[in-house]
């Protein structure tokens, strides 16, 4: 699984987006230590603070299937029904999300705005001096007993 497949799966995410209130479709793909894909999209709510971000649905999923070890997250957005154009970076939430979840040192974020023109980033540059399980004295996730 290369960046660029992350990418096409992330786009292929974004069709599933419920978004009657922002019209702004994210799309989302994580990808897993065993090279297992989550897709996931943002789905809103007329009370309009449930509504989930794309990443989240991504990694709640995995999380629920008992997965706790990740290596990547292709993220793309943009106004719903258009082909994406710009860039879409995780909001706060989700990156908080990831740092529970990630080794900020090696967890990587691949934001795209086109299959073709991506830009990685690792978790510690979009989230410097994040707080984590460890400051908690709580072992990494992916290590606990499940
Ligand atoms: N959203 C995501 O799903 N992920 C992001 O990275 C940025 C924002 C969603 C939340 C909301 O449904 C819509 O995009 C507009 O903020």
């Amino acid at each position: 699984m290369d960046d660029k497949e992350l990418v096409q799966l992330a786009i292929a995410a974004r069709e599933h987006a419920y978004v009657p209130y922002s019209h702004f479709a994210v799309g989302a793909a994580l990808l897993t230590g065993d090279g297992t894909v989550y897709q996931g999209c943002n789905i809103e709510n007329a009370a309009y603070t449930p509504s989930n971000c794309a990443e989240r649905t991504a990694f709640f999923k995995a999380v629920f299937d008992g997965v706790r070890d990740f290596r990547a997250i292709a993220v793309v957005g943009g106004p719903e029904g258009k082909p994406i154009s710009e860039w879409c970076a995780p909001c706060g939430v989700c990156r908080q999300v990831m740092r529970e979840f990630c080794d900020p040192d090696s967890f990587r974020i691949i934001l795209a705005r086109s299959e073709d023109e991506m830009k990685p980033y690792l978790l510690r540059d979009l989230l410097p001096m994040g707080f984590g399980p460890e400051d908690l004295d709580k072992p990494a996730p992916a290590q606990a007993a499940h």
